[in-house]
């Protein structure tokens, strides 16, 4: 008899786990009568904050918005530089370009994937207004480096923290350390709702009002707006399905971590293939598990042959796409980017891997 696949994201059997709760969550909304911007908005948005450990949380309709949204707030726009990074969703530097700015590629660092610092600095210019690095894969940036820059060069520190809900420095949850962070709650992330959905936190309440009035046409009184706005509300199913699966995310995560300690020790002797690494003072969030592989395709196909699905984030870098390639500034100097987008595999994470699909991923991956 085949085994059936062990995939790599597996959204329906999180909601499997939860189904109970997200029923009744679901029934507690279409009896309510309530469909946007009502209780269960504000109830995840008090939750999520306190999760993170800001004084605010502003749910909207999607992780782009959010960073959108931070820019918006933050006056960021037209002729303005963003410096982040070109080995990520392309979502970032989607949304910098949405609000009319500029997005400016640093290198990474070759051990975590994240922003390096250094490159960053050799990027900023007259023009730049702000810094958006993303904790990739659930690794977080390296945030005293960060917050130094900002703070010496007087510029905005957006997290883009939408792979990386829960991931920790020092104990405190990232999203916390910069002027104001994004979420995605895309049904494969961390926390991830039944559709799309978005959040960002902060702990600047006027950045805050500033945020909720721009997410609904820039009403800060209800039909007049005051500033000029987009429509990008969390609404209220997604936001109850959202606190049901906030209540399990630290399980959720620890689980995670689990599952990548197995596959670390199952990597101890593979010369060709490097585990994650996480720095010191820094807790990986593993949203997605991601090795370096000397010979990705032939691992890919090890893998496949054991019915073992993997999968490349990113098939290529930013820069490298065609709706980006040649237009970015510091696109044509990314030696570390070029080098790891070729060798980046990633392996079946969530927390439902059952004990015999986590054996058999270990076992292939020792067998290599
Ligand atoms: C790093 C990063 N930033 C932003 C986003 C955007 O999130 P969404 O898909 O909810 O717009 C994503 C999601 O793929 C992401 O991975």
């Amino acid at each position: 008899m085949s085994n059936n696949p062990v995939l790599v994201a597996n959204p329906g059997a999180h909601t499997a786990a939860y189904r109970p709760e997200i029923d009744a969550a679901i029934k507690r909304v279409l009896d309510s009568g309530w469909y946007i911007l009502g209780k269960e908005v504000e109830g995840f948005e008090k939750e999520f904050a306190s999760y993170i450990g800001t004084q605010h949380c502003v749910g909207v309709a999607n992780g782009t918005d959010a960073i959108a949204i931070i820019l918006q707030a933050a006056g960021i726009g037209l002729g303005d530089e963003v410096i982040t990074t070109s080995h990520s969703a392309v979502a970032t530097t989607a949304a910098i370009e949405q609000v009319g700015a500029t997005p400016v590629f640093a290198d990474i660092d070759p051990e975590t994937f994240t922003l390096d610092p250094v490159s960053v600095e050799s990027r900023i210019s007259s023009k730049t207004k702000a810094l958006a690095p993303v904790h990739i894969y659930g690794h977080p940036v390296d945030i005293p480096a960060f917050q130094k820059i900002a703070l010496e060069k007087d510029l905005f520190l957006l997290e883009d923290c939408a792979q990386a809900h829960g991931a920790k420095f020092k104990g405190n949850s990232i999203g916390r350390f910069g002027h104001a962070a994004s979420y995605s709650f895309y049904p494969t992330k961390n926390l991830g709702a039944i559709g799309d959905g978005g959040g960002i936190t902060t702990d600047v309440d006027t950045f805050a009002e500033e945020m909720k009035a721009l997410r609904q046409y820039g009403w800060k009184e209800r039909y007049v707006s005051s500033i000029g706005g987009v429509n990008s509300r969390l609404d209220e199913l997604q936001a109850a399905i959202l606190r049901v699966k906030l209540k399990g995310l630290h399980k959720d995560i620890a689980r995670r971590q689990e599952i990548a300690a197995r596959y670390n020790e199952a990597l101890e002797n593979q010369e060709s293939i490097l585990a994650p690494k996480v720095k010191a003072d820094y807790e990986h969030a593993y949203h997605l598990y991601v090795v370096l592989a000397e010979d990705r395709q032939k691992l890919e196909q090890h893998l496949k042959a054991e019915s073992i699905n993997s999968t490349y984030h990113y098939p290529l870098a930013i820069h490298q796409q065609s709706a980006y390639a040649q237009r970015i500034r510091g696109g044509d100097d990314l030696p570390v980017t070029e080098h790891v987008y070729k060798n980046v595999l990633s392996l079946p994470m969530y927390p439902e891997l059952t004990e015999k699909e986590i054996a058999r991923v270990c076992k292939a991956l020792e067998s290599f």
